[in-house]
């Protein structure tokens, strides 16, 4: 009530970055001084013609809003103030949307967070992994020491090619999340796996050890940590600067090449493949049980999956999905008989894979077979990739399964349960991708596309499982 009679015209809305310091439970909201200041300038000068009695001072409901980011004034008059029905209907709809605004509030609902283990494990939960599935759990073993396990890998779940991969890089991305935060503790951080590790899928422990540092290090990047949120839309298509490209691949020259593919024949060639992906996996009930799963329905932002307003079809094909989402047999039906996944490739990689500045692939420096611990230094490097990228302005997408499929036809892995027509899909896919790529399909660690936002504003996103979700009990405690 009180920001909606405060406010009766907003022009800011347009311009909020970051929602989550839109706190309603906690009745907080973003200001700065900047408003402060102006406003008490206005206070003072209508004080002093009431005091020098000159010009006319309105009281309210008159209103006047100034919003000097946008040079914008705005003036008028409610007829009966907050009574006033429309003003009424607007509480109405203000709760709801800044309800859904306060979704993303960080934790601040919840009570402070008692220790420092506690506030550094609450930035990492904000690292991005594939689906939005978080397949992590921290385990505070003493005020240096955390153990850090992650389940198993799904069998089932064909996204998690390589044993996991997907997962793997994510945690690698977590962990670099985690460091940062640590750093901004003055504590540095190591991380390692067992001695004997075996990477296979199955379950695994990692186990983080903390020290104090001589000084407290600021990571410039760990700003930008909650702020970084997937982009499946069309993005603007102007180049990126040769400064941005530079600072992007400084994060992860260490251990890649990265290779660019801007121009339009590229976008289009890259998108092309993007679409060939998408159309396997729409086409398995495995993928399809995934996609299931995942997909939330419920509007909003979604804290353990991907927000259907996310994933980057317009309402009516939204609709649609939904429709063929209800059973395996109605989606099989209609990718058969109703050319199915076409509006999707359309939709979710032939237009947007066209509508960027480009795409990238990241490729093993020194090739060679990698193990489970350079897949998650990959990961690191990648989480400050894909940060810079968010400070420098700019939103991406993974194409994962581009690879993923890429990867079954390379290995001749069996994706398929023998269904020969998607088996040949999938080799067409990798020949393709590993020509473009310059015969280097095997190096190929991650890809996607990048670019400034375009005029689709994401209004839902995936947020994260409460820090409580995510801490397990220590058995000695
Ligand atoms: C390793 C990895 C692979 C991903 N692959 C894809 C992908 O192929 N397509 C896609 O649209 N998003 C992909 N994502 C983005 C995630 O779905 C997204 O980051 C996650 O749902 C969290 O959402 P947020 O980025 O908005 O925080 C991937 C993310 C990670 C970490």
């Amino acid at each position: 009530k009180f920001l909606i009679g405060l406010t009766p015209r907003p022009a800011h809305r347009g311009y909020l970055v970051d929602p989550s310091y839109v706190d309603m439970k906690n009745r907080k909201v973003p200001s700065t001084p900047i408003g402060i200041q102006l406003c008490t300038g206005l206070i003072v000068t209508e004080v002093l013609k009431v005091l020098l009695e000159r010009g006319g001072v309105k009281a309210a409901p008159h209103y006047q809003l100034y919003d000097a980011y946008r040079g914008i004034l705005r003036k008028g008059y409610i007829p009966f103030g907050n009574g006033n029905p429309l003003q009424r209907l607007k509480y109405f709809f203000g709760r709801m949307l800044y309800a859904k605004m306060s979704e993303t509030a960080t934790q601040k609902e919840d009570a402070p967070l008692s220790s420092v283990m506690e506030q550094i494990i609450d930035q990492a939960r904000w690292a991005p992994s594939g689906d939005n599935t978080q397949p992590w759990q921290f385990e505070i073993k003493s005020e240096r020491k955390i153990i850090v396990h992650i389940p198993e890998i799904e069998q089932d779940n064909l996204y998690e090619f390589d044993h996991g991969r997907p997962t793997y890089l994510a945690v690698g991305m977590m962990l670099e999340t985690l460091r940062m935060a640590a750093a901004s503790h003055g504590l540095a951080l190591r991380w390692a796996l067992p001695k004997d590790v075996v990477w296979d899928g199955r379950a695994q422990e990692i186990t983080v050890n903390l020290r104090k540092l001589k000084k407290t290090v600021s990571d410039d990047l760990l700003d930008y940590v909650p702020l970084r949120s997937v982009n499946r839309f069309s993005y603007q298509t102007k180049a990126l600067p040769d400064r941005a490209k530079k600072l992007l691949s400084d994060e992860i020259d260490e251990l890649f090449d990265i290779q660019w593919f801007e121009s339009p024949v590229q976008r289009r060639r890259f998108s092309r493949l993007n679409a060939a992906a998408t159309d396997i996996r729409l086409c398995l009930e495995k993928c399809f049980k995934v996609h299931k799963k995942i997909i939330d329905w419920t509007a909003g932002n979604s804290r353990e999956g991907v927000p259907a307003g996310a994933v980057g079809m317009d309402k009516v094909s939204l609709l649609l999905m939904k429709q063929a989402m209800k059973s395996w047999s109605r989606m099989d039906f209609m990718n058969k008989y109703l050319g199915g996944t076409l509006l999707a490739q359309l939709q979710m990689d032939i237009l947007p894979g066209h509508k960027c500045a480009g795409h990238f692939a990241l490729l093993w420096k020194d090739g060679g077979k990698k193990d489970l611990a350079h897949i998650m230094q990959a990961g690191e490097k990648l989480q400050r990739f894909w940060l810079q990228a968010t400070k420098q302005g700019l939103v991406m997408q993974p194409s994962m399964a581009t690879i993923c499929f890429s990867y079954y036809a390379e290995q001749g892995i069996d994706f398929s349960g023998g269904n020969l027509a998607l088996a040949n899909k999938a080799t067409r896919l990798g020949n393709d991708f590993d020509a473009l790529l310059g015969g280097r399909l095997s190096d190929v660690v991650f890809s996607g596309r990048i670019g400034y936002p375009g005029k689709v504003k994401t209004p839902e996103r995936s947020i994260r499982k409460k820090l409580l979700a995510l801490l397990s009990p220590s058995p000695s405690s």
